[in-house]
């Protein structure tokens, strides 16, 4: 897939297929995360991969709009041992793109840090920050929700040239 439909065409997928994420797939998605660079290259991301049942249902549980989770074939929760939130997302980008460059749907979520820190033993001290969801998607069910589909401001709202 080229770079630009890559990203331009990803959407947040929230209905996934029972079929597991191949480990070199898993892994092309980490090695996205480990390369994207961070502010004065500290690295503060450290990610914990989810994928065996009970721990992906158990994080699926923990909030209403995280239900959808429970279904995902992994889920990576991005903990940082600095909090910086815009290295957070871009590390979050990086998975997702890369992800959907290998057919591989997703989407992220808000979890309730305590509890997630509590579930997977993330030590004290160490931010969670998001998780994200990951899984082959049901091409019967891939289309948005009307209520969302695609909505974007146009660019001439967005954009400002030269000043404010
Ligand atoms: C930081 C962040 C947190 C999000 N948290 C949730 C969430 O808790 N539950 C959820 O269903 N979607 C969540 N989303 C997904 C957004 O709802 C989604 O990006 C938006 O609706 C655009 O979706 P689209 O790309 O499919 O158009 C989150 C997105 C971001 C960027």
């Amino acid at each position: 897939m080229e770079a630009y439909r890559a990203v331009v065409d990803k959407r947040d997928q929230r209905v996934y297929l029972s079929k597991p994420i191949p480990a070199d797939a898993l892994r092309r998605i980490l090695q996205a995360a480990r390369m994207t660079g961070s502010s004065k290259n500290r690295e503060p991301n450290r990610l914990v991969v989810v994928s065996e049942r009970a721990g992906v249902r158990a994080l699926g549980a923990l909030s209403p709009w995280g239900k959808w989770l429970a279904d995902a074939a992994a889920v990576i929760v991005i903990a940082q041992v600095e909090a910086h939130e815009f290295d957070a997302g871009r590390c979050a980008q990086s998975m997702m793109v890369a992800a959907w460059a290998d057919g591989i749907g997703s989407c992220p979520a808000h979890l309730p840090e305590a509890d997630v820190a509590r579930l997977l033993g993330i030590p004290d001290g160490v931010h969670v920050n998001r998780v994200i969801g990951f899984g082959y998607v049901d091409p019967a069910r891939a289309a948005p929700p009307k209520s969302v589909a695609r909505k974007r401001s146009p660019l001439e709202e967005l954009v400002h040239r030269e000043r404010w």
